[in-house]
């Protein structure tokens, strides 16, 4: 039975294209964004993907548009939800509901830096590795379990734009295969941790290079 995936995005969607991409053995039944705007949307448009423009501006009542967002999700069916820089915070009912196949990817090597602006503040920080985070999402933001991770090196000269590139060209290789890994069935979570079922060792969850 293929997987069936909903995805969540606010804007460009290159992680989400970067999973399109990737001949995985899913269904995206659907693209859903809270900024009709959003290029993802055009990306999913082109490749036949049904959309869903759910404009968080319109609905003041956080809680309520979190279960208006909950209720279309599961409209779809999905096995798995995808955040793809779904740029607002998810109040704990709607993670309630998705636990256990709601991932999120988050730029930087969690659980350092957490929340927004993490490459100038791994830049301000003098730090030598940054990288990416796919994890499941819990309650507590940016903290769930963690499935891959990839690092890249922070050079002297590095902006935060140049350091954004380099993590960004790793979260489409690890995201991709986050996903790949949850339609086999291959992720176990274990007190809070995940290996890789049929890999004792669970390397390849950890660092799959940079
Ligand atoms: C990525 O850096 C992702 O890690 C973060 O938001 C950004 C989304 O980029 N959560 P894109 O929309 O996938 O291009």
């Amino acid at each position: 039975m293929t997987c069936r995936v909903v995805v969540l995005l606010s804007g460009r969607g290159s992680n989400f294209r970067a999973i399109a991409e990737a001949h995985l053995p899913i269904e995206i039944v659907a693209v859903i964004s809270n900024r009709p705007q959003a290029a993802g949307l055009d990306y999913a448009r082109q490749r036949g993907i049904q959309t869903v423009a759910l404009d968080h501006t319109q609905h003041t009542d956080r809680e309520a548009f979190d279960e208006l967002l909950a209720d279309e999700i599961e409209r779809h069916r999905p096995d798995l939800v995808v955040l793809a820089g779904y740029m607002r915070i998810l109040g704990t009912a709607f993670i309630a509901r998705f636990a256990d196949r709601l991932l999120n990817i988050h730029p930087s090597l969690l659980p350092m830096f957490p929340g927004l602006n993490t490459h100038e503040r791994a830049l301000e920080e003098g730090v030598k590795i940054h990288g990416c985070t796919v994890h499941f999402v819990t309650p507590q933001l940016d903290h769930g379990p963690i499935v891959i991770q990839a690092a890249v090196p922070v050079r002297g000269d590095d902006t935060p734009d140049t350091l954004a590139a380099r993590v960004l060209a790793q979260e489409h290789r690890i995201y991709p295969q986050a996903v790949r890994w949850f339609a086999e069935g291959r992720l176990v979570k274990n007190h809070g941790r995940v290996n890789l079922r049929d890999d004792p060792a669970s390397q390849s969850v950890l660092f799959p290079g940079a």
